[in-house]
């Protein structure tokens, strides 16, 4: 194959689907085992021996570039290309035209886990030379996804999102493209939800008598779009992680797979992994429970947590019953109040929601 492969990697986009912790902060930075999801996709680019990688950005730019930097600490030279306004995947391929230039290049949806990476993928594109390459995956909900419909190893069809759809092949966020998909990203026309469709381009490729080869994906596969996905992200990766204690253990016991960070602290608490406490978090009087990930500079005090993703610095204390399956935002504060009348008391962002029983 001609050129030099290059990555691109799409981390614009509001993320709905995620409030209110995309209210403030970017969804491809929501940590997964306490690492950004976005950094995940950039490492599984560099695995595969890319290097220059384009990173597409939009309202959350500033939070974007400030936690890629330059990419050296990921292996990688990143280039940040600004998105005038989400309008699309193939928009977004437009965009980065100048960047790309003639050259192949591998497109990263910036909120996609793929287990197993994607390095042998990367060279059978590179060996097979088509002009583009889908990875697919079957799922049992294909409407929430672009659906493609094969005929043997041929691409026949692509659909965004149908009500009805033809098979429950979903298009994995993960595409290999030749330049070609500049010149049919430039001839489509927005779809109903006003959006150039990545699907719609690639469909005008197969239009067009060009090779697009499907790969079924056989590993765990993770669109990242909404809570109970980023839990289950959180639950694949916990199982997979390297067990450690660099932190400090006082009078705490830990079982199973835990990785206590640097300059954390646990006194008379107990965590049962799969979990991660990170840097400088302080676990008193806790109980941490499997598939918990806890960020740096989080406090947990006389509190019980379990299946739950806490951002950096989020302070829980002095609860009565566990916090469950649970996605909480940066510097987010729980505790129990002694004022009375014996009332709950909330200052809550737009979308937050709160379960009682
Ligand atoms: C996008 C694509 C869709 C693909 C999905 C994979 O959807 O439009 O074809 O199946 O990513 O993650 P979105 O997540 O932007 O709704």
């Amino acid at each position: 194959m001609a050129g030099n492969l290059k990555g691109l990697v799409l981390a614009g986009g509001a993320g709905t689907r995620l409030r209110p912790i995309t209210h403030t902060s970017a969804k491809q930075l929501v940590p997964v085992a306490n690492k950004p999801v976005l950094f995940y996709g950039l490492e599984a680019l560099r695995d595969a021996g890319i290097r220059e990688v384009g990173i597409i950005t939009g309202d959350t730019g500033d939070e974007i570039r400030a936690a890629v930097g330059d990419g050296s600490a990921l292996g990688i030279e990143a280039t940040f290309i600004a998105q005038s306004a989400p309008l699309g995947l193939a928009h977004a391929v437009l965009t980065a035209a100048e960047f790309l230039g003639d050259d192949p290049f591998v497109m990263y949806l910036g909120d996609n886990l793929l287990r197993d990476g994607i390095t042998p993928l990367v060279e059978e594109f590179r060996a097979s030379g088509p002009d583009a390459m889908i990875l697919l995956q079957r799922v049992p909900n294909p409407s929430s996804y672009g659906v493609a419909v094969l005929d043997g190893d041929r691409v026949v069809s692509l659909e965004e999102k149908p009500e009805e759809p033809r098979s429950d092949l979903a298009l994995v966020g993960v595409y290999m493209f030749t330049p070609s998909i500049i010149d049919a990203a430039g001839k489509i026309a927005p779809s109903a939800r006003g959006e150039l469709e990545i699907t719609d381009a690639i469909q005008y490729l197969i239009d067009q008598g060009r090779r697009v080869e499907p790969h079924v994906v056989t590993g765990w596969w993770k669109d990242t779009g909404q809570v109970e996905d980023m839990l289950e992200a959180n639950r694949l990766i916990l199982d997979v992680i390297e067990p450690r204690v660099d932190g400090e253990l006082v009078d705490s016991n830990i079982e199973g797979r835990v990785i206590i960070e640097e300059g954390a602290r646990l006194v008379s608490s107990h965590v049962r992994g799969p979990a991660v406490i990170g840097r400088g978090a302080v676990v008193e009087h806790s109980y941490i429970g499997p598939y918990s990930s806890i960020a740096a500079g989080c406090v947990v005090r006389r509190a019980e947590i379990e299946h739950s993703i806490l951002l950096e610095r989020v302070h829980v204390e002095d609860l009565d019953a566990r916090v469950e399956s649970s996605l909480i935002g940066r510097d987010v504060t729980i505790t129990r109040t002694a004022a009375k009348p014996r009332a709950y008391r909330f200052v809550l962002g737009d979308s937050s929601v709160i379960g009682l029983t």
